[in-house]
């Protein structure tokens, strides 16, 4: 189901808990999981649950707590920018509406050729240096005028070339 290395990476994970503690790496095991897979799938989160010795209801309920483990498949590029109040008043609603024009997509949706999904975040702790996008849950990229956007976009296509 999962890779040796993701095992590799869910058992380093695992050796800092003590052995009938495996549930307390269930958020780092998803993170793993969702790097090899794009999404987590039932059937990956159920593989986690077996692995960490937990029931998969319990994995559900933290998978769909937090908005960074997606529940269905993404474009390779996932761009979440933080609407909350804070960053609200600081214009992340009008660079909100700048990316789904640029992108041609509104929040939950991914661009025709799969390089974007667009979501709505939460607060990313970076309120006082909005508008704030995180990339793929793992960069992230601030002070965003409509010209730095574009560039971030140019930026992210350019990676994924013609792949
Ligand atoms: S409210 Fe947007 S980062 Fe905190």
């Amino acid at each position: 189901m999962l890779s040796a290395e993701s095992l590799k990476k869910i058992d380093r994970e695992l050796a800092k808990y003590p052995a009938d503690q495996k549930q307390s790496a269930v958020m780092p095991a998803l993170i793993i999981a969702q790097d090899e897979k794009g999404w987590l799938a039932t059937e990956t989160m159920n593989f986690v649950a077996q692995y960490l010795g937990m029931a998969p209801v319990a994995v559900y309920e933290v998978a769909t707590f937090y908005n960074m483990y997606n529940l269905e498949p993404v474009g390779r590029n996932k761009i979440s920018i933080c609407t909350c109040l804070p960053c609200g008043l600081q214009g992340s609603l009008d660079a909100a509406e700048h990316l789904k024009a640029r992108l041609g997509i509104d929040f939950n949706q991914t661009t025709a050729d799969g390089k974007f999904t667009l979501k709505e975040g939460e607060c990313m702790g970076a309120c006082a240096m909005a508008p704030v996008v995180v990339v793929n849950d793992k960069k992230m990229y601030d002070y965003l005028s409509n010209a730095k956007i574009d560039a971030l976009i140019d930026a992210l296509s350019d990676q994924l070339g013609s792949r």
